[in-house]
Parts: structure tokens; C-alpha cells; sequence
């Protein structure tokens, strides 16, 4: 049995918006029935150009249905612009967290609702197509849309990829270009980590130093301590002080204390200021 939340229990138990909305402006259909998740979502504008309403059929298991049926409460009242920033990281954590082998529900309902918008967008006509070269013949996900999970959940396993796209959970034949394509991504997300700008307001309230420093965490420290098998979760800020935990390989690290120095404390201070110590907290 997985281990669900109250939330994803609820959306399972009590989904909203099911059904389709018959005279939609936009519809995406992503999954096949072969594959043992599909799910087709339908929206319908108003004069405002904002998602009035929202409807969703799901063949899946309960968190595939939770995340079709939180995702139709999030973009209702959505312009499509904010409609489509909705990320599948969003998704899950509305339902206050997946088991990460059941990402993907998560992925299938952010890949139909950009599916849908392609559809309003090219006024009907435009099939919802593929974009990419397909890597994995099993469940027909292609290179671009590997790269783009890999992307937007700092992914760093071959296995991951498969809890959160399916791609490599079957012949397993397409592992070893999955494995390229991440080490593609995270040798360019390294790229940018070294190279980025830090842009520092001059003087920070309390809400703007806590947003940075969790902005910090997650664009310039995650994505490298992730890259190496750890990662980093902030535990608290008491005036000046950052209290974080490493996670994962990190944990266990004999350079822990360099990678709390001259990582972790160091981004902080170039991206959000030189006044800032960081302590850690061992479990
Ligand atoms: S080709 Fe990807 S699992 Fe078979």
C-alpha cells in the first residue's frame, strides 16, 4: 500500500470536476490506456480570457485521479499565461507530496494542461504533438520531454526518470541515453549555477530575505548538491542565522562542513547577503 496523504486520499475519494466539458476551448489528451494511465482534460474560457471551468477523465490508479482533480482547482480562475507556469512539482505539493515512484501522475496532469492550452492556442486545429526524438519505444516519451523533467525536479538517476516520465520502466533498452540525457542537463545546470550573477536588492525585509534565501537554496545550491547525490531542505531563519539540513549523500559526508562553508554558506552571502551565517541542524 502506498504511503498517501490526507489529501490525495480526499481527491481520490472525493474528485472534483470530473467529466468533460463538451463545448471546450481546449482539450489534452496525454497517456494511453496501454500504458495504464490517460487522462483527458478539457477547460472552457470566459469573456475575461481566465479558465472558468475545468473537467477531467482519468484512467489511473488514486494519484492519478488526486492529481487530475487538484489540478482542475488550481488553474480554475488561471489566465492561460499563469495556467501554463503551473509546474507538476506545484501539483504534487498541493496534495501535499507523491511517493516519488508516483511523480509521474503529477507530470501527466501538467503535460495534458499544456496540451490543452497547444490546442486553444492553435485554435483547434493543432494536434498535440510531440516535440523531440522519441528515446523511449515502451511509452513513446522523447528526449525533450526527458531533458524537461530532468530540468524541473533537479532529477540526477536513471530511476527517477522513470517514477516521474515511466521512460526505462520497461525493456529497459533506452537506460543508458536516459543516463546521457541527464548528464547532459545536469553538466549544463552546473554551467549556469558557476556562471550566474547574483542580483541583491540593497535593503531586505524580513519576507523578501526569507524568499531569496529559499530562492538561493533552490536555483543555485540544490541543483549542485543534487548533482553529487545530496540535497539541502531550510529548517528555519532566526535574524541573520540559516538553519538548514543536508540531506542524502550529503548527510553522510565527510566534507560536510565544506559544503556548509564554501556552498551553502557562500551562495547565501553573494546571493543574498554578507550578513548571513548558516548553522546546521543534525538530525
Ligand atoms: S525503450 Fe524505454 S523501457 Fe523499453
Amino acid at each position: 500500500m502506498w504511503d498517501y496523504t490526507d489529501k490525495v486520499m480526499d481527491h481520490f475519494s472525493n474528485p472534483r470536476n470530473v467529466g468533460r466539458i463538451e463545448d471546450y476551448d481546449g482539450i489534452g489528451e496525454v497517456g494511453s490506456l496501454a500504458c495504464g494511465d490517460a487522462l483527458t482534460l478539457t477547460f472552457k474560457l470566459d469573456a475575461d480570457g481566465r479558465i472558468a471551468d475545468a473537467k477531467f477523465q482519468t484512467f489511473g490508479c488514486a494519484s492519478a485521479i488526486a492529481s487530475s482533480s487538484v489540478l482542475t482547482e488550481i488553474i480554475k480562475g488561471m489566465t492561460l499565461e499563469e495556467a501554463e507556469k503551473v509546474s507538476n512539482q506545484q501539483i504534487a505539493d498541493k496534495l501535499g507530496g507523491l511517493p516519488e515512484q508516483k511523480m509521474h501522475c503529477s507530470v501527466m496532469g501538467q503535460e495534458a494542461l499544456e496540451a490543452a492550452i497547444a490546442y486553444y492556442r492553435g485554435k483547434g486545429k493543432a494536434a498535440v504533438h510531440k516535440h523531440g526524438k522519441v528515446v523511449c519505444t515502451c511509452f513513446g516519451v522523447t528526449d525533450e520531454e526527458i531533458r524537461k523533467v530532468v530540468q524541473e525536479n533537479s532529477l540526477t538517476t536513471v530511476e527517477q526518470i522513470t517514477n516521474f516520465c515511466k521512460a526505462g520502466g520497461g525493456c529497459g533498452g533506452c537506460k543508458g541515453r536516459i543516463a546521457e540525457l541527464i548528464e547532459e542537463v545536469v553538466g549544463e545546470n552546473k554551467q549556469k549555477v558557476l556562471s550566474a550573477k547574483p542580483v541583491r536588492p540593497a535593503k531586505l525585509t524580513n519576507i523578501q530575505k526569507i524568499q531569496l534565501v529559499q530562492q538561493t537554496i533552490n536555483e543555485q545550491i540544490r541543483p549542485a548538491l543534487r548533482a553529487d547525490g545530496g540535497d539541502i531542505e531550510l529548517i528555519d531563519i532566526e535574524g541573520d542565522k540559516v538553519i538548514v539540513a543536508l540531506r542524502g549523500m550529503c548527510a553522510q559526508c565527510k566534507m560536510a562542513e565544506f559544503t556548509m562553508r564554501d556552498v551553502v554558506e557562500a551562495k547565501l552571502k553573494e546571493f543574498v547577503g554578507d550578513m548571513l551565517t548558516v548553522e546546521e541542524m543534525k538530525d
